[in-house]
């Protein structure tokens, strides 16, 4: 899709619609939205006046212009109370307009000027939602159909400038919000994947293809690699797989620096069923995207070399399968782990932690100061959230807020959960140091402490996203399947970051 930001009329330019926005409350119309309706005849402001717009969030009117205009429609679309407007809500609206537009075989849009001051949403904030909103709300993944898609495309969205000055700032807000959007496009594409097309090398391959369009440097850890260093954790989980482990590793360099900034370390079960411990076969497909954390920080740091901020950012995703198999991890087994830790296999199922572990290792003997780390960990963490928001939990209430503060101001929403010793019980073991796993309370909770177990004193997140990386439904910038989840938080965490550093 095109998207550009111009100084138009929008009575006089022709595409399939025009869009203004419309607050809650409001009873006159202003700006555009009255250009539109007197040339109208007062279509619109009947239609305010019927109570038929509201201006509720979301809330999508078409207008046939008859004649009347160049543009074939006028949508008016609800802003819910200005108030409780922010840039996500505005991304989620458009996101809900854009498909009820495509629904009707509308290929182009024109929005007009939004004056969001009562909002305090500046131009170049409301064009990346608006591109945000636009581009993921239209995603779709139609790679293994050969069906011709039920509808067409949008392929053009104007964003109208009040005036020359606002081009630039909403120029720029377009680009970032592609860069981001992108992004996220490119995690969902590989989240959605069956696994039969992303396992581990083939995932390493799209790693390594986004490093070197991206200009970042990047190189893989092969299992002989991982036997080397002892990674325990993962070539265990890998031995029930047909298909070699890869340990990815990228790293963007955006300023010198003896240790990275920051480490963002990714879960990459390209499908996890379970292994001996196996899962029920009910809805079992959905675990293709179990490297969905490994997915979000591949993409995100695409988008990281794209926006340069000042910040060196490490990335690391441990990937690999896990299966059943005559020579797989079974309950009972004992592993030793990079760090050193001995481990007791309670269940095969709980084998996300255990790679992590390595990775969460290795990125702290290569120096970092920070680290994320974002898994699809526990069923535990969905029944404690569902799927509005994902799990956060740490060592370090700064870095914390940052993470929390970059949930708030995407969309992405993130509640923390929380760390209390006594939940460390629950993985002492009589065999070895530590065990996979606890009962079943508290279940995201353990398998933070967990990999609390390998993290030492450096700074650190933990993102639960088992309940929000997939989406059952169309709500605001989600389509059905993958989210993408986390990339634009992460996004936001690094430019924060860097704004704090330098
Ligand atoms: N990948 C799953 C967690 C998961 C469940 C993600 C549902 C998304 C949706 C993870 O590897 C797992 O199987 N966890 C177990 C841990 C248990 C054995 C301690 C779980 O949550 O049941
Ligand atoms: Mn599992
Ligand atoms: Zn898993």
């Amino acid at each position: 899709m095109e998207i550009k930001a111009l100084v138009r009329n929008p009575v006089e330019i022709s595409p399939g619609a025009v869009v203004v926005g419309f607050f809650e409350g409001e009873t006159q119309l202003a700006g555009s939205a009255a250009a539109l309706d007197t040339a109208l005849g007062g279509a619109i402001a009947g239609l305010v006046a019927a109570g038929e717009i509201k201006g509720k969030l979301n809330e999508v009117t078409v207008v046939h212009t008859l004649g009347k205009l160049a543009a074939a429609r006028v949508v008016v679309l609800g802003l819910g109370k200005p108030e409780a407007l922010d840039p996500a809500k505005l991304g989620g609206a458009i996101a809900e307009m854009a498909r009820a537009l495509r629904r009707k075989g509308v290929t182009s849009i024109a929005v007009a000027p939004l004056d969001l001051a009562a909002a305090g949403i500046g131009p170049e904030a409301a064009a990346e939602a608006i591109t945000e909103g636009a581009l993921l709300g239209l995603y779709t993944f139609r790679q293994h159909q050969t069906k011709e898609a039920e509808f067409g495309e949008i392929d053009e969205l104007t964003i109208i400038a009040a005036d020359s000055e606002e081009t630039a700032a909403l120029a720029a807000g377009v680009a970032r919000g592609r860069i981001i959007a992108e992004a996220a496009g490119l995690a969902r594409d590989m989240v959605n994947e069956p696994a039969n097309y992303m396992t581990p090398t083939i995932m390493a391959a799209r790693a390594q293809e986004l490093a070197e369009t991206a200009g970042l440097e990047y190189r893989v850890l092969e299992q002989s690699d991982m036997e080397a260093m002892g990674m325990g954790g993962l070539l265990g989980v890998a031995r029930g797989s047909r298909e070699v482990p890869k340990l990815m590793v990228l790293r963007y360099r955006g300023r010198k620096a003896e240790k990275a900034d920051l480490a963002l370390v990714g879960k990459g079960i390209t499908f996890d069923s379970g292994g001996i411990s196996i899962k029920p076969a009910d809805r079992m497909g959905e675990m293709k995207g179990d490297m969905s954390g490994g997915a979000a920080v591949i993409a995100t740091m695409g988008a990281i070399a794209r926006l340069a901020p000042r910040l060196d950012v490490l990335a690391l995703v441990p990937a690999t399968e896990n299966l059943p198999d005559g020579s797989a991890l079974k309950p009972g087994d004992v592993l030793k782990m990079m760090s050193g830790k001995t481990v007791e296999i309670i269940s095969t199922d709980a084998e996300g932690r255990l790679i992590l572990a390595d990775a969460l290792e290795y990125a702290r003997q290569l120096g970092t100061q920070r680290i994320v780390d974002i898994a699809t960990l526990t069923g535990a963490c969905y029944v404690a959230l569902g799927d509005v928001c994902s799990g956060a939990f740490g060592n370090n209430e700064e870095l914390m807020e940052l993470v929390l503060s970059a949930g708030k101001a995407t969309g992405e929403l993130i509640w923390q959960l929380p760390m209390y010793e006594e939940y460390r019980e629950q993985n002492k073991s009589d065999i070895a140091d530590i065990k996979n796993c606890g009962s079943r309370y508290g279940g995201a909770i353990t398998a933070a402490q967990f990999l609390a177990e390998f993290i030492g004193d450096v700074p650190w997140v933990h993102l639960d996203i088992a309940g929000t990386f997939i989406s059952e439904k169309e709500r605001g910038c989600l389509v059905k399947g993958a989210t993408g989840i986390t990339v634009r938080a992460l996004v936001k965490l690094v430019l924060a970051l860097a704004a704090n550093i330098s």
